[in-house]
């Protein structure tokens, strides 16, 4: 593996299997001097989201690189997200328009659902509990995902928090296959099923959430909210073994585990030392023993760090993706 690893699309088109994560960062110098870095070690990928609101942030700092000639746009995959309000025959194009007028782009690689239920428009301010599922229906959905590609908005589409039943409805009625489903996957929720059905249908899956997100905490005391439990992958004494053994850290273990399984990573870092022990992926593999202890780690869905459940009507909508605690 190379630091040019990339994957195919079911498009023809191809992914690189390593990209940058944004969520939760908004902050502008903090953003651009991490999408710099990323660019400068080598990364090619670029993961955000309408509800990310950093956006601009991102179109900014990609602008600056093409302007400047370092790199073309085809260089660089953009991914960016359908936020759930535009879950909605009405809105989808309208909020993708606004998307690519954030990241100053005429397309973007590939555009995502971010999940799947759809939910009334927002309003400025709105917090969690201001918000209301609606009923969705995905076969309509998606034919208007459909024409982004033909409009030439975006060059591929998929999913994110799709279950199998999900997809295979789509799939059943698509004229677009869904070229990627992005869901939580790390070493503690290797989600093997899911994973398995979307690569047997040429699916390629994004693991979002690969190191667990130890930073959530702090970003939910940004937002008044309390900590949440989380599953503390990088002190896990086997990893922590596994790590030393190849002179990696931790966190390059976790990684490579879903590089190996064909799984692309966009972990997110602000930390430049980080950004580039992210990269660092390409010089070992781990071997067979190594797979079985980490696969003997599994935990399940107790270990899942990115629970919708306390969006309004979520939990209980016919279209709530997550199966209940193992
Ligand atoms: N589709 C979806 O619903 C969805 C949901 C969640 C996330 N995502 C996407 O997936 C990306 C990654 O997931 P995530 O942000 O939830 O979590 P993550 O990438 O698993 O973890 C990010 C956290 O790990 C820290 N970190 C990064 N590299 C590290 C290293 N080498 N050693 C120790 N700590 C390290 C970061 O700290 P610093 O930044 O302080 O360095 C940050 O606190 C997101 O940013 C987003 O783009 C998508």
């Amino acid at each position: 593996m190379t630091s040019a690893d990339t994957y195919n699309l079911n498009n023809g088109l191809k992914i690189p299997a390593l990209g940058l994560g944004t969520f939760t960062v908004t902050d502008e110098k903090l953003l651009e001097t991490a999408i710099d870095t990323a660019l400068e070690v080598g990364y090619r990928h670029i993961d955000t989201a309408y509800i990310y609101r950093n956006e601009h942030i991102i179109g900014k700092t990609l602008k600056k690189w093409f302007d400047s000639g370092k790199l073309k746009r085809d260089q660089v995959f953009v991914t960016t997200k359908l936020s759930s309000d535009g879950v909605h025959p009405e809105r989808l194009e309208n909020q993708l328009k606004e998307s690519l007028k954030n990241l100053q782009l005429e397309y973007v690689d590939l555009y995502l659902i971010h999940f799947p239920i759809g939910t009334k428009p927002r309003a400025p301010g709105d917090t969690a509990t201001d918000i209301i599922a609606e009923p969705t229906d995905h076969i309509s959905i998606w034919k208007i995902m459909e024409k982004q590609v033909e409009d030439g908005r975006t060059k591929s589409i998929g999913v994110s928090n799709f279950n199998e039943k999900q997809i295979e409805n789509i799939l059943k009625n698509a004229k677009i296959k869904p070229a990627c489903n992005q869901v939580e996957v790390h070493v503690y929720l290797p989600q093997n099923s899911l994973v398995k059905f979307c690569q047997d249908n040429g699916i390629v899956v994004i693991a979002y959430s690969p190191l667990g997100n130890p930073g959530i905490n702090e970003f939910r005391a940004k937002l008044g909210r309390p900590p949440q439990s989380l599953p503390d992958m990088l002190n896990d004494t086997l990893i922590k073994q596994i790590a030393e053994k190849h002179k990696k850290s931790a966190a390059q273990v976790m990684l490579k585990f879903l590089l190996q399984r064909k799984i692309a990573v966009i972990p997110k870092s602000i930390t430049p030392s980080r950004i580039k022990e992210n990269f660092d992926l390409f010089n070992f593999s781990l071997d067979d023993s190594d797979l079985k202890l980490l696969d003997s780690l599994k935990v399940g869905e107790k270990a899942r760090v990115c629970n919708f459940s306390n969006l309004h009507g979520f939990k209980n909508h016919p279209e709530w993706p997550f199966p209940s605690e193992e």
